[in-house]
């Protein structure tokens, strides 16, 4: 990690914000989806975004709550681009509509950010009975194959289950880990940037997804782990980007600089069988 201040390759470092990463940056003509945009880095992410001229499609599931914070945003920055759109990443069925309803938009799409997540809750299933930060934090992002995709991971991918992916206990309730699985739900947004890009490649795709960790960020995830809750707490609230990142693909950042994840979320073999685990829980429901 990019502590103190120190800058990597990239002359970005922990400190730096997503205001200055992104100056000089004209979105203008580009359209985003951040999902999660309510809150914390989803927010943030909004905000730069309008701020640098790109239309924002907020992704939320609590619709008033999404049209406050674009009301919120709109004021900072009159004549942002910003529209609210309903998903629940807690249901296939929702993430489908939204999808269908972006379609209908007619809009293109030149960047995703898979940002909504939940961490550490107590043992709970999705509405379609799957353990719920696999879902929500995983599952959901399933759905993309447009634009540049970015997926919200997160260090803590190195410290879930020890066997990594538990493909045949997901739902197993009785050996839940809350801290466990959300590292796990971390280390499939990391392989699932990994085999999306290899399959984007064989397609000949001019897409890239790439997967970052944003930093220690004071928001309200923490608010099911105390002792993470309490670290987080005493962090302060900085937000970066990824800068320079034409063509680079499936890759992980951190602190804006290109890092090394974990040798499990580097393996292109566990990166597939994810994949193709994943679309038994995606497809046809
Ligand atoms: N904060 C950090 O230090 C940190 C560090 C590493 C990685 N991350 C990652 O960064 C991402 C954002 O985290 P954050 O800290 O900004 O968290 P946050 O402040 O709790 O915001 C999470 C956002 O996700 C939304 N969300 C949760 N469940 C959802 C669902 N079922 N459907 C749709 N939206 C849902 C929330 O919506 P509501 O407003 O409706 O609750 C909220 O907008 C997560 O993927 C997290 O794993 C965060």
């Amino acid at each position: 990690m990019w502590i103190f201040g120190l800058s990597g390759k990239s002359g970005f470092s922990a400190r730096s914000t997503a205001e200055q990463v992104t100056k000089g940056v004209d979105g203008t003509g580009l359209v985003a989806i951040v999902t999660g945009a309510t809150n914390g880095i989803g927010l943030e992410t909004t905000r730069v975004l309008a701020l640098r001229g790109v239309h924002v499609i907020m992704g939320v599931r609590n619709v008033k709550a999404g049209e406050k914070v674009k009301g919120e945003i709109l004021q900072k920055h009159p004549g942002s681009k910003i529209d609210v759109m309903e998903i629940d990443l807690n249901s296939q069925a929702s993430i489908r509509k939204f999808a269908a309803d972006f379609i209908a938009t007619g809009l293109p799409l030149n960047i995703l950010i898979n940002n909504a997540g939940i961490m550490a809750p107590p043992f709970t299933l999705s509405k379609d009975n799957i353990e719920q930060q696999f879902a929500v934090n995983h599952l959901a992002n399933e759905c993309g194959k447009e634009g540049r995709i970015v997926n919200v991971a997160s260090e803590l991918h190195r410290y879930g289950y020890k066997e990594g992916i538990r493909f045949d206990k997901i739902n197993d309730k009785a050996s839940y880990n809350p801290n466990s699985a959300y590292g796990q739900s971390k280390l499939c947004n990391i392989l699932h940037c990994v085999e999306l890009t290899r399959r984007l490649k064989e397609e000949g795709a001019n897409v890239t997804a790439n997967s970052l960790h944003p930093g220690v960020i004071a928001t309200n995830i923490a608010q099911n782990s105390s002792l993470l809750g309490c670290i987080f707490g005493c962090a302060q609230i900085f937000l970066k980007n990824v800068p320079q990142v034409n063509g680079v693909s499936g890759e992980y950042f951190m602190d804006s600089n290109k890092a090394k994840a974990s040798s499990m979320a580097r393996d292109p073999e566990l990166a597939k069988k994810l994949w193709d685990f994943s679309l038994t829980f995606t497809e046809n429901k």
